[in-house]
């Protein structure tokens, strides 16, 4: 390999620049030439280049976001979008493509590896930690800080006043953000996709916590949860119990930014690291993770179709230590 490009794309995620900055300095160190693409897989069919050398991401380590801006590219779906895109990446003589992001992402870089032979390496950036062949994914423990502290706060009102507060966290269609801030700020109950809920037993929960003298609680509900809406979680929440001085908070997009943590910092300065060494010894069509504290490679298509597990024992710690 010569020349490599470098993208973000699909959700931005704190954590991201730390990757990119790795990526860069480590390609610098090995005598590789990097070209940063502007606004993900977009840059590649419009030509948004940039060249870059250390210098370039001086200064980033600790900024939320994405200097080269995401986008979820609707053109890069087009076999006439992923052509153009091609015909850039040869000109500029790209033989590497190092894409960071989610599922979208990979996704994008499997069908232009399958189409023209580039070589792709994926490095898992989303708040999300769905992504399987990673323990952890970049700026996951960053929005996880970021949720925790937000109920934190959202906690001391509820007590003030002993209300009942339900509270939605990020994560699409995975529970891992719900079920660990619940654990970390003591929710009463936990509602993720992951786990059939029922009302019935969202009711038996607020039962017993009325009858352990609890006089406020917290709810944390996944935004993918399948049970309902918070809206009418809460409303129906409301009609079992009229009692109840319901509150509901959407967390929303304060969960992407803000300053990555210092976990989320070296996650993705080894895996920026590890994305040029794989492709140097040949790895391709893998995503650079972290299993059991290693670098790992996962073929791109297992880290799209498998999914990590949720943790059976957390769930029942949540159940236990809750009231
Ligand atoms: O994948 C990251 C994520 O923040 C999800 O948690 C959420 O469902 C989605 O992106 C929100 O996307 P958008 O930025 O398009 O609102």
């Amino acid at each position: 390999i010569k020349t490599i490009g470098v993208l973000t794309s699909g959700g931005d995620a704190p954590g991201m620049n730390a990757a990119l900055r790795a990526v860069v300095r480590t390609a610098a160190y090995f005598g590789l030439d990097c070209f940063g693409i502007r606004e993900g897989y977009n840059g590649l069919i419009q030509n948004d280049v940039l060249k870059m050398g250390p210098r370039s991401v001086k200064n980033i380590i600790h900024r939320g976001g994405t200097i080269l801006k995401s986008a979820r590219s609707e053109e890069f779906r087009t076999k006439a979008g992923r052509q153009k895109a091609y015909d850039n990446c040869k000109a500029l003589g790209i033989d590497s493509l190092i894409c960071i992001g989610g599922d979208g992402t990979f996704h994008g870089a499997k069908v232009f590896y399958e189409e023209f032979g580039i070589r792709v390496m994926g490095i898992p950036g989303t708040i999300d930690n769905d992504i399987f062949g990673t323990d952890q994914t970049i700026g996951y423990d960053t929005a996880l800080n970021t949720a925790m502290e937000a109920i934190d706060k959202i906690r001391d009102t509820a007590t003030s006043h002993n209300r009942v507060f339900f509270v939605e966290v990020m994560g699409r269609d995975a529970g891992f953000i719900a079920l660990n801030s619940g654990i970390a700020t003591g929710a009463i109950d936990i509602l993720i996709p992951e786990r059939k809920d029922s009302i019935e037993d969202l009711f038996a929960t607020f039962e017993k916590a009325e009858k352990a003298g609890k006089t406020a609680s917290i709810v944390v509900v996944a935004e993918g949860e399948e049970l309902g809406n918070i809206y009418d979680i809460a409303k129906a929440t409301k009609n079992g119990f009229p009692e109840f001085d319901i509150r509901v908070a959407v967390l929303g997009h304060i969960q992407r930014g803000g300053s990555p943590s210092c976990a989320d910092r070296v996650l993705a300065s080894r895996l920026g690291y590890g994305a040029i060494v794989g492709l140097m010894k040949g790895e391709n069509a893998v995503m650079t993770g972290m299993i059991s504290n290693k670098i790992a490679y996962t073929p791109i298509e297992e880290a799209i179709k498998k999914h990590n597990e949720i943790d059976k024992d957390l769930l029942k710690i949540s159940e236990i230590l809750a009231l």
